[in-house]
């Protein structure tokens, strides 16, 4: 789709995110001719920069990103796109002119994108500002916010935030951004349910004895002190992110991939989540945080040793969760959901655990229990697709091991894109497909709620983990039965039955 003349306009510009994802986004879709000719960046932040010393830092941006370096050519054009208006604390000014900037037309296309690359608890001020200068009224081109995660940090303040932006906005106007669900990989999820005929019979209750999604990083928690000691992993992670891909994987098919269509199956998925009872929040979830430890070898810091997090915190940093989805699908399934900070790899994937066959034939010839069948969708670091089987040993005996068809689709050639590129462009196409519509995240907090609010009771006590191991060992109680455990490695070399 060939996109129309539009501005986009990034607030807190000069943050993490917009150096790291933003604005590389931005050039590599310019390099590959994705972004129409008639198109305005206009980058906003607190420092009283010009356009040139605006343009000096994405200069800087993109060195600290591409070290092999990059299409110095390409940035020149490029960097006719920027543009800069200071906003510094306090200014009363900074608004009115913003408007008096944009009536230039000519250089900002009145189709106009603003992104909210700020704390969650800036934007509500900032779309009140835009708000009462006009610049939300869709009089003379669309005008579109989009705004990043957590969305609130419970359903109560998710509630109010809302209530907040819809005296400006309506929800078509309203891009709630959650960049796993635009990592390619994610979308896969839905081209592997929905393209194959050949899982369906099988994707259901009668066959599946459990699913798995992890998220687990190496990283600690490295700048974010701030934001991370009020947010903990379970809101980091779970309410946005896992809980998106749990919907994506259990969904009943669409009626079409319109966007809300989609949105609609997933919000159905997060409604038939069992709620968790307070006394049963034990049995369901569990944290951690990490001590001290090594990680590549190295030591590193445990989470209170970090700058800026208080020495009693008991936020954490690894977070599990046991939910059941009660519809005719899955009614029985448990679907487990980790992730972790300072873990002993860096790595997401979906694995799905097979039930064993309903007779055991060859149990005589057979040493250990039956392995059953696991399907795994590997979403980083490396995009793939495995499906484990059991077939016969070589041999006189009719014994039987595991092999894994390694379905690998990822071509040398074909480049990978990140989340970002694809969402940015889907906010100057209009397409809310893969963007959280408000009940979508009001469900979601439902599902944590009960969990953050019993956690947010119990500040006497964390468990703690070494940095670079898998987590906590309690963890282990949330599994149902003793074959049951989590599935550190997709690979066939025992460590899928390894525990630590
Ligand atoms: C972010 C979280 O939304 O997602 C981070 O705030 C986390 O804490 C990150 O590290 C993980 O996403 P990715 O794409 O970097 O794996």
């Amino acid at each position: 789709m060939s996109l129309p003349p539009c501005t986009i306009m990034i607030f807190g510009a000069g943050g993490n995110l917009s150096r790291i994802k933003l604005m590389p986004a931005l050039f590599r879709l310019d390099l590959a001719g994705r972004l129409p000719d008639n198109m305005a960046i206009l980058a906003s932040s607190l420092e009283e920069w010009t356009r040139e010393q605006w343009i000096e830092q994405v200069v800087d941006m993109l060195d600290a990103k591409y070290p092999e370096g990059y299409d110095k050519k390409a940035f020149a054009r490029f960097s006719e796109r920027l543009h800069y208006h200071p906003n510094p604390i306090g200014d009363e000014t900074a608004y009115p002119k913003l408007k008096e900037k944009l009536e230039d037309t000519s250089t900002f296309p009145p189709n106009i994108a603003f992104y909210m690359s700020v704390r969650p608890s800036e934007f509500p001020n900032i779309i009140e500002k835009l708000g009462n200068e006009g610049l939300l009224k869709e009089t003379s081109g669309f005008r579109r916010v989009v705004i990043e995660k957590p969305f609130g940090y419970d359903l109560l303040s998710a509630q109010t935030l809302q209530r907040g932006l819809y005296k400006h906005l309506n929800e078509p106007q309203i891009y709630r951004i959650d960049h796993y669900v635009g990592k390619g990989t994610v979308q896969n999820v839905m081209v592997f349910r929905f393209a194959n005929i050949l899982l369906e019979p099988l994707w259901n209750r009668h066959y599946i004895d459990h699913i798995q999604i992890t998220h687990s990083e190496t990283l600690g928690i490295g700048g974010r002190a701030d934001y991370y000691e009020g947010s903990g992993a379970l809101r980091d992670m779970i309410q946005s992110h896992l809980l998106q891909l749990m919907a994506l994987v259990a969904m009943e098919p669409p009626v079409s991939m319109a966007a809300e269509h989609l949105r609609d199956e997933k919000v159905k998925v997060l409604k038939a989540i069992r709620p968790i009872t307070q006394s049963a929040v034990h049995a369901h979830a569990f944290r951690g945080q990490y001590a001290s430890g090594a990680i590549d070898g190295e030591p590193v810091p445990g989470y209170l040793e970090e700058a800026g997090v208080s020495e009693d915190s008991t936020t954490e940093t690894y977070a599990a969760m046991k939910l059941f989805i009660d519809n005719w699908r899955w009614m029985g399934v448990p679907f487990f959901l980790r992730t972790g900070k300072r873990m002993a790899e860096g790595a997401s994937a979906i694995s799905i655990r097979f039930k064993t066959p309903p007779q055991d034939l060859l149990r005589k010839v057979r040493t250990e229990p039956p392995k059953p069948n696991w399907l795994m969708l590997g979403i980083q670091p490396d995009d793939c697709m495995k499906l484990e089987m059991q077939v016969k040993v070589p041999g006189l005996e009719l014994s039987s091991r595991t092999m894994s068809l390694d379905a690998t689709y990822h071509k040398e050639d074909e480049e990978n894109f990140d989340a970002y590129e694809g969402l940015l462009l889907d906010v100057l196409e209009g397409d809310q497909s893969l963007f959280l519509r408000i009940d979508e995240v009001e469900w979601a907090w439902r599902v944590v709620d009960p969990v953050l609010k019993v956690w947010s009771m119990e500040r006497e006590f964390i468990n703690t983990y070494p940095a670079g191991s898998w987590g906590p060992r309690g963890t282990y109680r949330l599994f149902e039965r003793e074959d049951q455990f989590w599935r550190h490695s997709l690979e066939l070399d025992g460590s899928e039955l390894k525990a630590y």
